[in-house]
């Protein structure tokens, strides 16, 4: 029994070789590892149907009053502050953003998104509006967590892995994978960036399950560019949108940092190291 866990082999693997070369011969009739500083509900149609083989969605949680005045047409002045009227828009927000994913998915293609536990059930209910199948709903269990009194402290994220299809790709890596990560966040204090940025162990996770080297990789909320520079670093192509224009520095720093397919190791070198 120990010897077959052993010697367990990835449904999908590629040597070093093999995975740059699929890289250098993925071809598209349209602009790739290109990031749109734009509105992602607004411009979503610049990607075209079935183009993408994995979408990787860490949203904002809180709105902002000039993200509702774009979004409603409406003047700030007319828009009640107060949580219930930012929870009202927050579930539209998610209708909206969530309802562009399938058509730009291919068949076999997936979505994972990310979420806090008090914006899940805006999250599940777009999600109950669209074709797209919840297989998986993962916990991402991090070390750090904001100090309380009177209650628990939280530490874990939620991690919502959804499919077009049945017949979805899938790389089974690991002969038993969990569906809880425990994934350290990654903590640099002198590090310009936005507050949000997600470890690149944790996105790298979601796209060696669901893509092969030379697929691409959509993320319509780049922040950092945390999907980008994970995708360049494993051989995969990206794609994605950022409202912020002035994230642009950061994220061509962060990609400007890496190397084409520089974290890429075949799978069974690193389930067997
Ligand atoms: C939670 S952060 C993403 C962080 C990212 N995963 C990382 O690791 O750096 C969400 C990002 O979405 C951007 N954003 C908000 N609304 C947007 C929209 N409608 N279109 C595109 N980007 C948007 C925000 O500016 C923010 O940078």
């Amino acid at each position: 029994m120990i010897k077959k866990i052993n010697n367990y082999r990835p449904t999908y693997d590629w040597s070093k070789k093999k995975a740059s070369g699929l890289y250098k011969n993925s071809n598209f009739s349209f602009p790739v590892n290109t990031i749109h500083y734009l509105d992602f509900i607004k411009y979503s149609d610049f990607v075209p149907d079935k183009s993408v083989n994995c979408i990787i969605a860490d949203p904002p949680f809180g709105i902002s009053f000039t993200g509702k005045e774009a979004l409603y047409n409406r003047k700030s002045s007319n828009v009640q502050s107060g949580y219930v009227e930012v929870d009202k828009y927050y579930d539209e927000f998610c209708k909206l953003w969530i309802s562009k994913l399938s058509r730009m998915l291919n068949d076999k293609g997936s979505v994972w998104i990310f979420s806090g536990w008090s914006n899940l059930s805006s999250i599940l209910n777009a999600i109950s509006y669209t074709n797209l199948n919840l297989i998986n709903h993962v916990i991402w269990k991090y070390q750090f967590g904001v100090y309380t009194k009177r209650k628990f402290v939280s530490s874990h994220y939620h991690l919502l892995f959804l499919t077009k299809s049945k017949d979805y790709f899938f790389n089974k890596i690991d002969n038993y994978p969990l569906d809880v990560w425990e994934i350290n966040r990654t903590y640099s204090p002198n590090e310009l960036k936005n507050g949000t940025k997600l470890p690149h162990s944790l996105v790298m996770k979601c796209i060696d399950y669901s893509s092969k080297p030379g697929d691409l990789i959509f993320d319509p909320f780049m922040g950092n560019g945390t999907t980008a520079v994970v995708s360049k670093s494993s051989y995969r192509n990206y794609l994605g949108f950022e409202i912020n224009k002035s994230m642009d520095k950061i994220i061509d720093n962060n990609l400007n940092q890496v190397d084409v397919g520089s974290s890429y190791s075949p799978y069974y070198s690193r389930i067997h190291h």
